[in-house]
């Protein structure tokens, strides 16, 4: 399979057809960093089947998801609307089908964006960061969360493919060059169940300048 293949709208929702991909609730450093905050408005990039978008919406948070899986995206609306109709929904996630690198989003609309285990070709993860850069509100956080390069030979899981893997240094730049303040960096060690060795994460936290 070619690599655009590999990573087509088509493969996803032959992936995301078979059942969800991933574990449930957020990623560890996604509720470290976020459970703090007070509820506001959320862009959930790449949101995949929704696990950190209906849980920021369960949290109070007005999400944006934004996936180009229909499958995956229609997976993680029936989530959100069963929760709510369970009135265990304070917040709300408006869904929807579309090319991350390519969306424009309604600048300085989120008070958080979240790219979580986004791994494009670099051309498009840079566009997609800078579109992603652009949703930040004033005084808001943006918050990366990725396989990092060096997971590849020293982490677990994640892409085999070098070029698709996330860098602190590359990401960082992108957002400094995007107007964002980096306030964090760093690889993080996160353990992973019944493998022998921790996955390694690129953290980059950024925030716009309040105005
Ligand atoms: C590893 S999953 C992560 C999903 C979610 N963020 C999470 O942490 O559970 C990667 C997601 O990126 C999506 N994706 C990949 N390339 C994309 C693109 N160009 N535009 C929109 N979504 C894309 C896939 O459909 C998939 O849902």
């Amino acid at each position: 399979m070619t690599s655009s293949a590999r990573g087509s709208a088509a493969a996803w929702d032959a992936r995301y057809a078979a059942g969800s991909p991933w574990p449930q609730g957020p990623n560890v450093t996604v509720h470290e960093v976020v459970a703090p905050l007070p509820p506001g408005r959320a862009r959930d990039v790449a949101c995949g089947d929704g696990r950190h978008a209906v849980w920021l919406a369960g949290l109070g948070w007005q999400v944006e998801a934004v996936d180009f899986s229909a499958v995956a995206v229609e997976r993680g609306r029936r989530t959100a609307e069963s929760l709510a109709s369970e009135g265990a929904l304070p917040g709300s996630v408006t869904w929807r089908v579309a090319d991350v690198s390519a969306d424009r989003p309604e600048p300085a609309s989120a008070d958080l964006v979240l790219l979580a285990f986004l791994h494009l070709p670099p051309d498009q993860a840079m566009a997609a960061l800078e579109l992603s850069a652009q949703a930040v509100a004033p005084g808001g956080l943006l918050l990366l969360v990725g396989h990092d390069r060096t997971n590849l030979d020293h982490g677990t899981g994640g892409p085999r493919h070098p070029e698709v893997l996330t860098d602190a240094e590359v990401v960082t730049t992108a957002l400094r060059a995007a107007g964002l303040l980096v306030e964090r960096a760093e690889v993080v060690t996160r353990p992973v169940e019944g493998a022998d060795r921790p996955a390694l994460d690129t953290v980059v936290l950024a925030r716009r300048p309040a105005e």
